[in-house]
């Protein structure tokens, strides 16, 4: 349909029927006529038959023959046909699961994300699904909060790689085509910073650390032509993401370039009264509308008050058009108005949905998400001998973790299966009980069953780590150490002289160190997906070589958060004099557990003899990288740069680019990377994009603390071009 139809069709519309176009609801209450249990402010919506009969766009449906029918009753009774959106949380899988997004990050793979987000567009799709609510791009320095599961991590440049490769995977070259979806990102801006890790809580942070750190990776996937953007529940500079203008119209729209469409967060727009940004709901719809937001969720007032607010002067018509046609092109650009069902085909379904193809992007993803952190021999598994398995992760299909969307627990192969499958009459399993649903927050006392069960065995398998239910949105926690009775287990198995190792099934970093020194080997699984317990015995019988890199800093302890890698240096280094008046705490190293970056292999690798050169005008970076050990696997080269002075401060280090290379034993390759201007710039003090020219530390390395430096120093442009 061209923009003239679409002008036409906005021309046409009742102010009652554009406000429904800008409002989106759950099924059951448009569709079924039922008020559900709201989650967030419960409310009692009162909208009358005719208001439901125009809505623009449906949250969380699924099911290609609902979705179907559902599109059908609607253009039956609608007066325009304009079809319905439909739109949901496909995270990180939709039956298929992937590993949940910070594992992801993990992989430090774009190609392998990408890959994953394509079979997951290719399920959601076949049933039905217009728009994913992902990728999730807020940046996480703070595993208090539960939500930073569905992130990539603390890094920027990690972030944005991943946000970007979601975007592609969705949508590619063109979200109309079959098998897409359109990508939203979300949730802008800056969520993932909560005051004291505590969900939903105030976020306050200078306009420099916003542009250094928080705002990078939803700018890489809008730059990837993200579709649309969700706001956030928090405040930004004291106004709600929700009404912000400086981020909805000065950065979104204007330094940004984004035309596509903004969606508010789960009643984020009636929450500024809770916010006291609004007295009332009149309020709360003119700052939203005067801020550009273009579909209101899961509440009414945009439905309740337009009408008054342009009979009272107080918006405009052509605000509200404005948004209204944003959302007309974006069901033009995805085709509905020629075809409202798009891709949903109950055929297409049962062939595409749990598919093999999709298992083994999953089973691929999970492989390279784990991160080895410990192994002192333990590792791979033996070939002989009896392999004790315990733990309440070990015979659980509860491993797909927070926003499952329609992933089957039921399922899902268990670690015990897989590892059965590999070992055969070598493993034992003794007190695997997993967690009760909404149970006790710990697991029975298992040690004298387990201690008895495992005597044969040398080796013991613990699968722990938080339920699964304990992680994503409303899951913020202050104790991140394992349960008691889980600790327990560990230390009983290490006292009866066993090699522990650790399997760690969680959403974030835990605090493991209490149990760290019990344990030989410990190997990070996160929630890891349909596939994860396969992949996870694929890394534990030496099948694949684990070569996952944290994506996310793990703390010594609760008390040390925030801890992460590119902090900005302090007028009193700890690195300085050896007196106490420097940067620390008097019982706890300033360094977290496990680095940014880090990651052991079943082989070795070296990374160094660092080269800087400036041939032909291009300032490149070259790196000689080899494995020294015995068995074939991938590691993650990774370039950092540090500005050493500059007109504001400025991280120690940054990641700005990484390599992840397979090499063969005793294979060494010379890895290049190409030092962009925009690699050295930053906001200065007036928000103006700028590098200066100085003195600039080149670092390389295979994580974010061990890194070979070169200083160089970059001339200003005049002076190079002498
Ligand atoms: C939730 C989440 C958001 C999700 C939305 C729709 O509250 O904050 O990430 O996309 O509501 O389910």
């Amino acid at each position: 349909m061209d923009r003239n139809r679409i002008l036409e069709l906005t021309a046409d519309m009742t102010l009652e029927e554009k406000a429904m176009q800008m409002t989106q609801l759950s099924p059951d209450m448009f569709y079924h006529r039922c008020p559900s249990n709201l989650t967030g402010p419960l409310r009692e919506w009162r909208f009358e038959d005719e208001q439901l009969q125009e809505i623009g766009s449906v949250l969380g449906p699924s099911g290609a023959a609902y979705l179907r029918k559902l599109q059908e009753d609607y253009l039956e009774t609608s007066r325009q046909k304009i079809p319905l959106l439909f739109m949901s949380d496909v995270i990180h899988g939709y039956v298929t699961i992937m590993p949940i997004p910070l594992a992801q990050g993990c992989t430090f793979n774009p190609k392998l994300c990408e890959e994953a987000a394509e079979a997951v567009a290719r399920e959601a799709s076949a049933a039905g699904l217009h728009v994913t609510f992902s990728p999730m791009a807020d940046l996480v320095r703070d595993p208090r909060w539960g939500r930073v599961m569905e992130s990539c991590g603390e890094d920027p440049c990690l972030n944005g790689r991943m946000a970007a490769a979601m975007v592609r995977g969705y949508q590619g070259e063109d979200p109309a085509d079959k098998g897409r979806i359109a990508a939203c990102v979300k949730h802008f801006a800056a969520y993932g910073q909560p005051e004291g890790g505590r969900e939903y809580n105030t976020v306050d942070m200078s306009r420099g650390v916003l542009r250094d750190f928080y705002l990078p990776a939803y700018r890489e996937a809008i730059k990837a032509k993200a579709a649309l953007v969700m706001t956030s529940f928090n405040t930004v500079e004291r106004v709600p993401a929700s009404c912000s203008k400086l981020l909805l119209r000065r950065i979104l729209r204007q330094e940004w370039g984004f035309d596509g469409v903004v969606i508010s967060d789960y009643a984020a727009v009636e929450e500024l009264m809770n916010h006291s940004v609004a007295a009332d709901a009149l309020e709360a719809g003119e700052k939203s509308i005067h801020a550009g937001m273009d579909i209101e969720m899961m509440s009414g007032v945009y439905a309740g008050s337009l009408k008054t607010l342009l009979e009272q002067g107080r918006i405009t018509e052509s605000e509200i058009d404005e948004c209204v046609i944003r959302i007309l092109e974006l069901k033009n650009k995805l085709g509905l108005f020629e075809n409202p069902w798009k891709d949903a085909d109950e055929q297409e379904e049962k062939k595409v949905i749990y598919c093999r193809e999709h298992l083994e992007t999953a089973r691929k993803a999970a492989r390279e998400s784990m991160v080895l952190l410990k192994n002192q021999g333990a590792l791979p598994l033996s070939d002989s001998g009896q392999v004790g398995l315990a733990g309440p992760f070990a015979c659980t299909g509860n491993l797909l973790g927070g926003w499952h969307c329609e992933g089957r627990p039921e399922n899902t192969r268990t670690l015990g299966e897989a590892l059965e499958e590999k070992l055969g009459g070598r493993l034992v399993t003794a007190m695997t009980q997993p967690f009760s649903w909404g149970g006790d927050r710990d697991v029975p006392d298992m040690v004298e069953e387990a201690a008895l069960g495992l005597k044969d065995c040398e080796v013991c398998i613990v699968a722990a780590g938080e339920p699964e239910w304990e992680t994503g949105e409303a899951s913020s926690k202050t104790n991140l150490r394992l349960s008691k009775n889980q600790e327990k287990l560990i230390h009983a198995l290490h006292e009866a002289g066993k090699r522990v190792v650790l399997v760690l099934f969680s959403g974030r970093p835990l605090e493991i160190g209490p149990v760290l020194e019990e344990c030989d080997a410990v190997l990070q699984a996160w929630f890891p997906g349909s596939a994860g317990a396969d992949a996870a015995a694929d890394i534990l019988c030496g099948d694949y070589n684990p070569s996952g890199r944290l994506s996310m800093s793990f703390p010594r302890n609760v008390g040390q958060i925030p801890v992460y890698y590119n902090y900005y240096n302090t007028g009193r280094p700890a690195e300085a004099k050896a007196d106490s008046y420097v940067t620390g705490y008097r019982d706890c190293p300033n360094s977290p557990l496990f680095p940014f970056g880090y990651g052991l292999s079943y082989t070795d690798f070296t990374c160094g003899g660092l080269e800087i050169s400036r041939e032909g005008g291009k300032l490149q970076a070259f790196v000689r990288v080899r494995n020294t050990g015995k068995r074939s696997g991938k590691t993650v080269v990774q370039l950092y740069i540090r500005d050493v002075s500059a007109s504001v401060v400025r991280p120690m280090k940054e990641l700005k680019d990484f390599r992840k290379v397979f090499l063969e034993p005793g294979e060494e390759i010379r890895v290049e990377f190409t030092i962009t201007e925009d690699m050295l710039s930053f906001y200065n003090e007036e928000e103006k994009w700028v590098w200066e020219p100085g003195e600039f530390d080149i670092m390389t390395g295979l994580d974010s603390e061990q890194v070979e430096t070169r200083r160089i120093v970059v001339p200003a442009q005049a002076d190079r071009e002498a």
